[in-house]
């Protein structure tokens, strides 16, 4: 029996990771579900907002299913996601964002962002002197042969054709020259993909005035977190991005999304991203007939006019799950 660590977090995690785990428990009820704390919940019951008994738990679970923490102020807050990216070594972050709503007046994307999560700009070292503070920024030439590995993988598994590599090589001459060039070396043993790049700026206006020229981006740590949101935002709004964070050995699957302390409690907040997380999650463990259901019953609720609150329709959080459930059912 596969055994999944469930974090739910803090803000609306907590809300969405309850609609994903009543999915999970009707499409794959032969998975054992292992509630653990992570965040502000966690610091108050286990001082640490990334307990010892958490991160033990995902090391022992064959993957783990993951809501969002809100960060605090608190001057000796360190990011319980960054530590577990780093602990687990979860090199990649994948986010496909694909449109389930026609919308005249935006563009329908279908796209995976495959993003370097263990480097770059989030290292976390920043020194502070009389005039300011420096941020250390690391782009290690193994971190970008990795991440370029699996989009290529990513792309020819998922049937993609074109991968395109965003970056800003024209200005951090050295840095992003030196991914820019892992990656020409990479594809150039790829003539079954497409190869492209594309400056930063000019990607993120492209991904809304013509998303269709993108495939499958690969792109350094911040580049891929800031345009993961704006592929959202053009896909309905982040309740329609989901995100696995994958390594050699372990895996977690959340949305993209943050925990909305604006929308916390109200019961509004769209599941749809962390569902299909969890179907993401599914995927790869070796369920990809579960996944598919789950992704069908999804496109399919929204397809036949069941929208969520975010998109101006009447589906709260559970009624919206509810439907999905009795397609899945159905
Ligand atoms: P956010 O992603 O939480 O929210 C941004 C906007 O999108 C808000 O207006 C929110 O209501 C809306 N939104 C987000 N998810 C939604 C959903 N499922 N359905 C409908 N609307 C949704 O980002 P924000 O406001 O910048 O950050 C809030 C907190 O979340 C901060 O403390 C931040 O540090 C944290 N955060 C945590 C992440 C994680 O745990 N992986 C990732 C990003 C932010
Ligand atoms: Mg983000």
């Amino acid at each position: 029996m596969k055994r999944i660590c469930i974090l739910p977090g803090d803000g609306i995690g907590p809300e969405v990771v309850g609609c994903a785990v009543s999915v999970l428990e009707a499409v794959a009820p032969g998975l054992e579900l292992l509630h653990a704390d992570i965040g502000q919940s966690a610091q108050i019951g286990h001082h640490s907002y990334l307990p010892d008994e958490t991160i033990e738990l995902m090391r022992t679970c064959d993957s783990t299913l993951f809501g969002a923490v809100t960060s605090s102020t608190d001057p000796e807050y360190t990011s319980p996601v960054l530590a577990f990216r780093k602990s687990l070594d979860l090199y990649a972050n994948v986010r496909p964002v694909k449109s389930l709503v026609k919308n005249i007046s935006r563009s329908a994307v279908d796209i995976v962002i495959v993003r370097e999560n263990s480097e770059g700009l989030y290292h976390q070292q920043e020194t502070v002197d009389a005039e300011g503070v420096t941020t250390y920024r690391r782009v290690t030439r193994r971190g970008c042969e990795r991440i370029v590995d699996f989009a290529v993988e990513h792309a020819r598994r998922r049937k993609r054709h074109k991968v395109c590599c965003v970056h800003k090589a024209n200005v951090l001459r050295q840095s992003d020259a030196l991914f820019l060039d892992v990656f020409r070396e990479r594809m150039a043993n790829a003539p079954d993909l497409e190869s492209r790049d594309q400056l930063v700026d000019s990607a993120a206006m492209f991904l809304v005035t013509d998303p269709s020229r993108f495939d499958v981006m690969v792109t350094l740590n911040l580049y891929g977190d800031i345009l993961s949101d704006v592929a959202a935002g053009v896909a309905g709004g982040l309740g329609f991005a989901p995100s696995g964070n994958i390594g050699p050995k372990h895996s977690v699957f959340e949305p993209a999304h943050g925990s909305a302390p604006d929308i916390a409690g109200k019961g509004v907040a769209n599941p749809t991203a962390t569902i299909l997380a969890a179907a993401m999650m599914l995927d790869h463990i070796g369920m990809s007939h579960e996944a598919k259901d789950v992704e069908a019953a999804v496109s399919g609720a929204y397809s036949s006019g069941h929208l969520t609150v975010d998109l101006g329709g009447r589906h709260g959080s559970r009624s919206f799950t509810d439907h999905v459930i009795e397609r899945l059912r159905a």
